[in-house]
């Protein structure tokens, strides 16, 4: 299958690890002109110090941008704009909240916070690329919520909320856009093994007074694949939704999760 995204300019928030660093590597790998962004940008160097030729030749770009402040925002749309005259893909992928294990952990501001790094930032993000996508009559817009969203359970309390809010909002701006053909779609990964998986065994195991492999082990088990899932597997799947080949695909969440989601929906 030709993705046929060659050349496509893809913005990539939280492109210094995990899911969103290996989204942007494949957006690069398939041609796209990568903008990668995080709050640090040492930590951006440190991701891409084995891309150095397509940061030599301008194909990748670092930009530190914490999406949590409007300002900040703004000014690397402002810039990308400055340098490609376009954006095509948006990928929000930046932190999820942290996890708890009672509801004593989870504070009135502790909730400021969460809503602020996470929604607020992707609803800033999808409102500034909306009109320039709109303009270009293309645009493909991929946020990363969880599996969560739909099934609520304690440590990921405030996942679940943030989460179901951001697919709600997607499904709705999707309404009001896709007959620009900018098509916007959420995807819930499930236990995908990257640094907020690691922080999150930490803490379970600490909860459970286990090691970390006895518990990484249970978890295991709950996967009907007998496995966790790879940040490949999941940037795989955002690629698709950022291409051509899924010019019907708009205002749906997707779950990528070895089956481990019980509901049927
Ligand atoms: N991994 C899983 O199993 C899993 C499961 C369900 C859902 N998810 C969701 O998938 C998304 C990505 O998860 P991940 O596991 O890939 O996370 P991760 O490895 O912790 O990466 C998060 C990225 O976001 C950047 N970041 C954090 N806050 C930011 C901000 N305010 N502005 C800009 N960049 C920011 C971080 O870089 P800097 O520190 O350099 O800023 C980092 O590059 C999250 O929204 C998470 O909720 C993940």
């Amino acid at each position: 299958m030709d993705l046929a995204i060659q050349r496509r300019v893809a913005l990539v928030i939280g492109a210094s690890s995990g899911i969103g660093e290996a989204t942007a590597k494949l957006l690069l790998k398939e041609g796209c002109f990568v903008v990668a962004c995080s709050r640090s940008l040492s930590n951006l160097e440190r991701a891409y110090s084995d891309s150095l030729e397509a940061l030599r030749e301008g194909k990748i770009f670092l930009f530190e941008c914490d999406i949590g402040e409007e300002e900040q925002c703004r000014r690397l749309v402002k810039e990308v704009i400055a340098k490609f005259d376009r954006i095509d893909i948006l990928i929000n992928s930046s932190a999820g909240p942290s996890f708890a294990w009672g509801l004593e952990q989870v504070p009135g501001e502790n909730w400021e916070t969460v809503f602020t790094g996470k929604l607020f930032g992707y609803i800033r993000m999808i409102q500034l690329v909306i009109p320039i996508m709109e303009r270009n009559n293309w645009g493909r817009i991929v946020s990363l919520a969880g599996i969560a969203a739909k099934e609520p359970s304690l440590p990921l309390i405030q996942a679940g909320a943030v989460n179901a809010a951001l697919i709600n909002l997607s499904k709705s701006i999707s309404q009001y856009t896709s007959s620009k053909n900018v098509l916007i779609n959420t995807v819930s990964p499930g236990i995908i093994k990257t640094a907020r998986f690691r922080s999150f065994l930490n803490g379970y195991a600490s909860q459970l007074k286990q090691d970390n492999d006895v518990v990484e082990n249970l978890l295991i088990q709950k996967v009907p694949t007998k496995r966790l899932g790879t940040v490949d597997e999941v940037a795989n799947l955002i690629a698709f939704l950022a291409s051509d080949c899924s010019s019907y695909i708009t205002g749906t969440n997707i779950s990528i999760d070895g089956g481990l989601s019980t509901t049927a929906f």
